[in-house]
């Protein structure tokens, strides 16, 4: 807790997933890995699965329905209306034990609203402002922020690899840790920490299954 991980990674590649993974484990008690808390999910994208959560639960032996309603969720239209549900979220946070906050994507609006490289640095500023917002509310409350992020192809790049994660320094500096998910075979993934001055770099790999994510 009181930090802002940032997961990054590609289409596809389980971002999603784990913030679906993540809003159902904060519910578990403490000895099962869990903080007994509710959670608050901002969508920017409309991936949320009411569904899926239900799944994972139950198969974390959870009664879904209860583990659907422990589950803030607002779906955010625009960067704007981003920034207001997060503001929003204090109150919530508040009021009700919620001890995980979850921002996917942190960046689609962003993207959309500021594109190409004239409104770079008003998308840079304005993105700037809503992370920090997100760290200072962590810190307030004591809860554990998770902002998704994409990773995108850079093909001015012609050394090394040429995918980068997008928001550039913002989120470099932003965020907390940072976790970036490759694509393995099949439904296999590898999440890599990167970027961290607390950590060595370190991997960890999972499969993306019926009952939610699972250690390989
Ligand atoms: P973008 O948001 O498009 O950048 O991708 P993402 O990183 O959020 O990917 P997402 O979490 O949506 O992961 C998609 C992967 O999860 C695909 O490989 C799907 O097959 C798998 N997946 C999605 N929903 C389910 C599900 O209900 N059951 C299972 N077993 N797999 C699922
Ligand atoms: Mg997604």
């Amino acid at each position: 807790t009181r930090a802002v991980t940032e997961i990054a990674g590609e289409f596809g590649s389980g971002k999603t997933q784990l913030c679906h993974q993540l809003a159902v484990m904060v519910q578990l008690p403490e000895e099962r890995g869990g903080l007994e808390a509710k959670a608050i999910y901002i969508d920017t994208e409309n991936t949320f699965r009411p569904e899926r959560i239900m799944q994972i639960a139950r198969a974390r032996g959870l009664d879904p329905d209860q583990a659907l309603r422990n589950i803030f969720y607002a779906a955010a239209h625009s960067s704007d209306h981003q920034m207001i549900l997060a503001e929003q979220a204090k109150q919530l946070i508040r009021q009700h034990n919620a001890a995980l906050l979850v921002v996917d994507s942190v960046i689609a609006h962003f993207r959309s609203e500021f594109p190409g490289r004239e409104n770079l640095a008003e998308r840079q500023q304005k993105l700037s402002k809503h992370v920090a917002d997100l760290l200072r509310l962590a810190d307030a409350y004591d809860i554990a922020v998770v902002i998704t992020n994409q990773v995108m192809a850079h093909p001015d790049i012609f050394y090394g690899s040429p995918l980068k994660p997008a928001g550039g320094n913002v989120l470099a500096h932003g965020a907390t840790y940072r976790i970036w998910i490759r694509k393995g075979k099949e439904n296999v993934r590898i999440a890599k920490i990167f970027d961290s001055p607390y950590h060595p770099e370190g991997e960890a790999s999972f499969r993306i299954t019926a009952e939610g994510l699972a250690d390989l």
